[in-house]
């Protein structure tokens, strides 16, 4: 990896062979060690009390609305508009119709899904031990969570410490980052503790977070206490134990770090439903217009240089396509020109940087990187590049903003961060992921896949369509949760009690003070073996069929099972259904135009690093 810093841009370019380098690893291994030493023989162990407020459970009103049908395209033919589309007019939808009705894409076929059934998402083994518990499972859809009854689990002090101060928390940093590594990490401590749940540090630490300290829930039973907000607050949880600068957010605390329980949190989650929801019709023809030119110039070079880069014309292709699509706007035409996805790398380096490893000798990386927060003067012109274009771009959008009481200015930087961070952030995680999956499945997955399309798309009368996507694309939908199942984009989420409870894993049930943070780490509780089959593998059609769609409460990428929907009163992604969609319009995308294709695949800080190699073109 090189990394190029010219005047007021970060430049990163990545090979495939990121090596940490012999000397700086020996280097750090030895104070490490002897760190290690230090805690075996001196335990230290500390606790947390804090007191929060709490508050009563919200209500949870019912989202599922089945989509209208009025997108669609015409894969080789100009993009045209159906009765329909012009019929529904969604701009006379109010954000209070927006809020209850959420934002609709593609809800997944609850009724199928029977609370007894969703019930065996709890413990599988007990002892006989009674005890008085709180359980915070997915067993009951519209409220996932307290039973305050008696139940025969044992009943465990949650095992682990934190080590002596500054020193447990930077042994464990090393540890996540370079010793054992992110995935290792969690699975040797799950090894030597025999839980799922236990404490530690969470990187980053020192000097970023003034306390690292967590309880981690590694697994499916435990890990949705998390989406729980009677259970746990959310308050500047979004990044995890640290909470970057507001100065790069316009001095805004932005939806993502509030809390529900905070008022300006339902009026921002309620704009941003009204865009998406505002802006459904413009989806699938913009999809298409922007990712088959994107296809068409992979194909080109491809044909010149044997094999074409997936991941920065893809980061192009999903701004231009989410600015055409939400604001009607094409960048090239303004300001921002090209430049919006160099630009937004950067911000986003400066919040998640504590988080991120970018190959850079290990010594030098933690200290610039994991030991202090880049100084966020540094992108300020930047950022205002892009929340110029922001205010220039919404347009009506903002006369909603003005409806909800929000002002000019928070709803432009809420937008810059949903868009430029939760949304082009996501799905440039998830778009490399998705080919990078479907690619290693193979020609016969891509053959099924392809066949399954193009029927559909001829059934529907050559275009693509919401409805043709629901209701005839199963294998379609099912690669894409098995992504998300096995690759979740964003893999660590945070919760701190808000009461005294004991969380309960598969095995046993965990005392919990109110005040302690808890953490969990997605993919160990998307990839339970006690709940899935083959869990560590791709299993393309996992989420077919009736008893396949029972296991979509288990797929959680979204901060909610896939089965429930976001509202005002729980922390799920807002853009939830926008994101199904979007992901299973490049699978239409790609298998309208190929019969089959061809990957290299390579590591990069946030996702995968995706190489086309070969590209075979339609041929029936
Ligand atoms: C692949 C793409 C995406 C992924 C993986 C993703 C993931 C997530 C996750 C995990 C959370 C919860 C974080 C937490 O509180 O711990 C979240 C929250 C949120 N996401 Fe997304 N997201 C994506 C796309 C979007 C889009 C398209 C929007 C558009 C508006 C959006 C808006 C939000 C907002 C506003 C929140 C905070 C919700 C709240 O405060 O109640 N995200 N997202």
């Amino acid at each position: 990896m090189h990394v190029l810093f010219p005047a007021n841009q970060i430049y990163i370019f990545y090979t495939w062979n990121i090596s940490n380098g012999a000397s700086p690893y020996l280097f750090l291994r030895r104070p490490c060690e002897f760190l290690l030493f230090l805690h075996s023989h001196l335990h230290f162990h500390t606790h947390t009390s804090l007191k929060f407020n709490t508050s009563l459970p919200h209500a949870y009103p019912d989202f599922s609305r089945r989509p209208t049908d009025p997108c669609f395209f015409k894969p080789s033919h100009p993009l045209s508009t159906t009765p329909s589309d012009q019929i529904s007019n969604q701009h006379t939808m109010s954000a209070t119709t927006m809020a209850t009705a959420s934002i609709s894409f593609s809800p997944v076929p609850t009724a199928l899904i029977t609370s007894s059934q969703l019930s065996t998402a709890s413990l599988k083994s007990r002892s006989n031990r009674n005890c008085r518990i709180i359980t915070a499972s997915l067993s009951e859809k519209s409220q996932p969570i307290v039973t305050k009854s008696e139940s025969s689990v044992p009943i465990r002090k949650v095992p682990g410490d934190y080590g002596l101060p500054l020193i447990g928390p930077l042994r464990d940093r090393l540890a996540y980052f370079y010793f054992e590594g992110r995935d290792d990490f969690f699975k040797n401590r799950v090894r030597k503790y025999g839980s799922t749940v236990f404490r530690l540090n969470m990187p980053p630490g020192p000097f970023v977070a003034k306390d690292p300290r967590v309880i981690a829930l590694l697994d499916a039973a435990s890990f949705p206490v998390l989406f729980d907000t009677s259970l746990v607050e959310k308050r500047d949880l979004f990044t995890g134990t640290y909470m970057p600068s507001t100065d790069l957010t316009g001095g805004f605390r932005v939806c993502s770090y509030l809390d529900p329980s905070e008022p300006h949190h339902a009026p921002l989650k309620k704009f941003l439903f009204f865009l998406l929801a505002s802006r459904r019709q413009e989806i699938i023809p913009e999809f298409h217009r922007t990712f088959s030119s994107l296809f068409e110039n992979l194909e080109d070079e491809l044909a010149k240089k044997g094999k074409a880069d997936f991941g920065g014309p893809n980061d192009q292709a999903t701004f231009d396509f989410l600015s055409r699509a939400l604001f009607g706007q094409d960048p090239a035409e303004t300001k921002l020109g090209r430049d919006a996805p160099k630009l937004i790398r950067k911000w986003v380096l400066f919040q998640l940087g504590p988080l991120l490893t970018l190959g850079l000798p290990p010594y030098l990386e933690d200290l610039l990187l994991h030991s202090f927060m880049l100084p966020p003067a540094l992108v300020k012109s930047d950022y205002n590049r892009l929340a110029e274009f922001f205010k220039e771009s919404a347009g009506p959008v903002l006369d909603e903003a003005s409806r909800l009481g929000i002002s000019h200015d928070e709803a432009i930087h809420n937008l810059v961060f949903a868009i430029c961070f939760n949304t082009f952030g996501g799905l440039t995680i998830l778009f490399p992921n998705l080919v990078k999956c479907i690619g290693r499945a193979g020609a016969r997955l891509h053959g099924k896949l392809a066949q399954e399309i193009r029927s559909a798309v001829r059934d529907s009368g050559g275009v693509v369509t919401m409805r043709a996507i629901e209701e005839s694309m199963p294998l379609t939908k099912s690669v894409v949760y098995e992504t998300l199942r096995i690759e979740p984009p964003v893999s660590v989420q945070y919760g701190r009690a808000k009461h005294d409870m004991v969380v309960q894993s598969h095995d046993a049930g965990y005392q919990v003070k109110a005040g302690e943070m808890l953490f969990g780490y997605q993919p160990m509780a998307t990839k339970d073996p006690r709940v899935f089959d083959r869990a560590e593998e791709f299993v393309a059609d996992r989420f077919v069929g009736e008893e396949g769609e029972k296991l979509l409460k288990y797929v959680m990428w979204s901060n909610g099972p896939e089965t429930e929907s976001p509202t005002v009163d729980n922390k799920q992604c807002a853009g939830k259904d926008f994101v199904v969609l979007v992901a299973r319009l490049l699978v239409v995308e790609l298998f309208m135009r190929y019969d089959s294709f061809e990957i290299e695949v390579g590591t990069s800080p946030l996702g995968s690093s995706v190489k086309i190699t070969s590209l075979k073109k339609a041929t029936f």
